[in-house]
């Protein structure tokens, strides 16, 4: 029997997840992912993981609300499931205020989170400079649990790991039938994409038990999210800037804008500030593509460009790149992997 061997480029979330699903749903089939850098230095461990989606201007709608049901459900399962505390899931209510009226006062992922309802005149008596809230419960990834709970997961279906810098992805022609390009935003050097740019994101990560409920301003700029361990505290929205060094003044106005809705976090302890870089794009890319360099040809699906929702459709997107790999494999066997000469 011939097995497919699959390379898949990137360790974060959407290169984890998206190999899980391989292995899980490709039998024959062998998985390695290759990465530069691995948990807790990716991206994806910097993100605070919450299920609220972030709107891909140049996605259809209907795509998005499917990939994020389906993100949705397959993480409620494990949820609820003696895995959840292992895998870093769990289940937050909390409420997103809004300063102004927004335009679309029930989002299009309304009906997927649990209990969806608007604030009531006694609960928005906490946001005097708020006019609207919305209130709802939803899950949240811990990182770096949930990676570390990914690559475990990984090696249990023979998926292997492996730590390298890919500079080009003709490096990969030799060994593999198949690469898939999870590199999020990617390094300078990999073939560039023009229309892929970084938004900076600085958070600080607190020590704050006692706060269980979230709050997220709707313009996405002030958020309290509490995890597991660690109550994020954000945040910071910074385009084409690659600066991955923490800023001191972007701190102070984060814990002053956080402590402004919730005053008791003056009080949090053990802060800690962590960057990371969101790979923004004005449409996910998740495409097949075959790479000619004269006669040779190399099969790439990507899987990449997730910005600032990556948590709330990863297992959609996975699924539809697993797929992808499938029909790249069906062709290698109708072409008896000629088609890779
Ligand atoms: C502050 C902040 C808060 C966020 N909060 C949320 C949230 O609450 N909810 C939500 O849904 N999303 C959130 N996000 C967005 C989310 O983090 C991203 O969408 C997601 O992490 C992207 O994952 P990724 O796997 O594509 O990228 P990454 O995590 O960056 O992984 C990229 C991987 O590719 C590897 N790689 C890249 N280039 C190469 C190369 N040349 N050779 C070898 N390996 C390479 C890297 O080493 C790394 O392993 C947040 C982001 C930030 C910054
Ligand atoms: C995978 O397995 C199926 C059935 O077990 C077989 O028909 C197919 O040829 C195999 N594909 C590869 C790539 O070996
Ligand atoms: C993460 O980065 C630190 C600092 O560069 C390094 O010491 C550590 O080995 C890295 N961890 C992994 C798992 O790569
Ligand atoms: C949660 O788990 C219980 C016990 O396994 C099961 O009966 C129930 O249907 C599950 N509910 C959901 C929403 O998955
Ligand atoms: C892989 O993805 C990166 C974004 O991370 C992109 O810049 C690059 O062009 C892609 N590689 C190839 C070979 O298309
Ligand atoms: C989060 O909390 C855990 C457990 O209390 C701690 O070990 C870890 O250092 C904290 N992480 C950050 C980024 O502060």
């Amino acid at each position: 029997m011939v097995k497919a061997k699959i390379a898949i480029v990137g360790a974060g979330l959407i290169g984890l997840s998206t190999a899980v699903c391989v292995s899980e749903s490709i039998s024959n089939c062998s998985v390695t992912v290759i990465a530069d850098r691995f948990t807790p230095n990716t991206t994806s461990d910097v993100a605070a993981g919450m299920l609220i989606p972030h709107v891909y201007p140049d996605t259809p709608v209907h795509q998005q609300k499917q990939w994020f049901r389906e993100t949705f459900d397959h993480l409620s399962v494990i949820c609820n499931s003696s895995e959840a505390p292992e895998a870093g899931i769990h289940l937050v209510s909390g409420w997103q205020i809004f300063k102004m009226i927004p335009d679309e006062k029930i989002p299009f992922w309304s009906d997927v989170v649990l209990g969806f309802r608007s604030m009531t005149p006694e609960e928005m008596k906490k946001f005097p400079q708020h006019q609207f809230g919305q209130a709802f419960t939803t899950l949240k990834c811990d990182c770096p649990t949930y990676l570390l709970w990914l690559e475990k997961r990984l090696k249990e279906q023979g998926g292997q790991v492996q730590a390298r810098k890919i500079e080009n992805f003709w490096e990969l022609h030799k060994d593999y039938d198949i690469v898939v390009n999870c590199s999020g935003i990617g390094s300078n050097k990999l073939v560039s994409d023009q229309g892929m740019y970084p938004i900076r994101g600085q958070v600080l990560k607190v020590h704050a038990p006692w706060i269980s409920h979230f709050i997220r301003d709707g313009d996405g700029l002030t958020y309290i999210y509490p995890g597991i361990h660690n109550v994020t505290l954000g945040g910071t929205r910074q385009k084409d800037d690659w600066n991955l060094s923490p800023d001191p003044s972007d701190s102070k106005s984060i814990f002053e804008r956080c402590c402004a809705l919730e005053p008791s976090l003056q009080r949090a302890q053990d802060i800690k500030v962590r960057v990371g870089l969101r790979p923004f794009r004005s449409a996910m890319r998740l495409q097949k593509e075959i790479m000619a360099r004269g006669s040779e040809k190399l099969l790439v699906v990507h899987n990449y460009g997730h910005g600032g929702g990556g948590f709330s459709v990863h297992q959609g997107t996975a699924k539809e790149a697993t797929q992808m790999v499938q029909e790249c494999i069906t062709m290698l066997e109708t072409t008896g992997y000629k088609a890779k000469l």
